[in-house]
């Protein structure tokens, strides 16, 4: 049996690395994204110490050289790929928290490029190597946050969190293009689903989420890793509730 590839945009820190480790672990060769080389180079080191069959991609999702050099590289050294995971993100550019009343058009083009078009271009370059596998996988890394039936039910935590435009309506784009690559691809072997980490402390939020990072990259690494008949088209992770501690448990969640 070959070795199945996994390549994880994003995969130097946070819930990226997370899953790496965790698909790694499962013995899957893990090609390790990340845009600066220094820190992608860190990151596959300390993968190997845990005995992880990890290699170093340097991609930058908003840079398209980066993104068909690497589809190329693995097209010679693999021939296929078995594993997706656009988890590469950002929720602001310039730090600053914003009302819509208040973007700042330029932050929101920014969040956009990383988090929307360059999903579309790694997973459009990334699709001929997909189709060439036994049953490829592919998770866009989504949140909550950008299900609009979250965000406007009163029953939802997400109702009383403060109104901002560009990462909630970057990750509902996501959650469409889910949608929208699930539909063209139904019928091959391909399974395409978003994944909800939930409030993950990582960077990203200065460490203020309320899981950990391997918690975080649990709704990644069961989507990677579904079986031949499960779900297409879905977004999946973890349940945030007005209930008890908040935490309820994993499932399916409304667009
Ligand atoms: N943390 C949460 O609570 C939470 C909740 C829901 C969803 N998410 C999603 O989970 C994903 C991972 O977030 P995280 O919490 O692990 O954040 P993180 O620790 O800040 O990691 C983000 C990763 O994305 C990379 N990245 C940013 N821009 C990139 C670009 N242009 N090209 C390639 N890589 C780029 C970063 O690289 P650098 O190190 O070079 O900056 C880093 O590796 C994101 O899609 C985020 O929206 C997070």
């Amino acid at each position: 049996m070959t070795t199945k590839v996994a390549l994880i945009t994003g995969a130097n820190k946070g819930i990226g690395f997370e899953t790496a480790r965790r698909l790694g672990a499962l013995g899957i060769t893990v090609l390790v994204g990340a845009r600066d080389e220094r820190r992608g180079a860190d990151a596959v080191r300390r993968l190997r110490e845990e005995a992880v069959d990890a290699r170093a991609v340097t991609l930058d999702v908003t840079d398209p050289e980066t993104v068909f050099r690497t589809a190329a590289w693995i097209d010679e050294e693999y021939g296929h790929l078995d594993v997706l995971v656009n988890n590469a993100g950002t929720a602001t550019i310039s730090r600053r928290r914003a009302l819509p009343s208040e973007t700042s058009l330029d932050d929101m083009r920014a969040v956009y490029e990383v988090n929307v078009f360059g999903l579309v271009t790694v997973t459009n370059a990334m699709l001929p190597l997909l189709r060439r596998a036994p049953a490829a996988r592919i998770v866009n890394v989504s949140s909550e946050v950008g299900s609009i039936a979250s965000q406007t039910a009163a029953t939802s935590p997400l109702s009383t969190m403060p109104a901002s435009a560009q990462y909630p309506s970057s990750k509902a784009a996501v959650n469409m293009l889910t949608a929208q690559y699930a539909k063209e691809l139904a019928g091959t072997r391909i399974k395409v689903n978003a994944a909800n980490p939930g409030f993950t402390a990582t960077d990203f939020n200065d460490h203020r989420g309320i899981r950990t990072a391997e918690q975080g990259a649990e709704a990644s690494v069961h989507l990677a890793t579904l079986p031949d008949d499960g779900p297409s088209g879905i977004l999946w992770g973890h349940l945030w509730t007005t209930e008890g501690d908040g935490d309820g448990g994993y499932g399916v969640l409304p667009w």
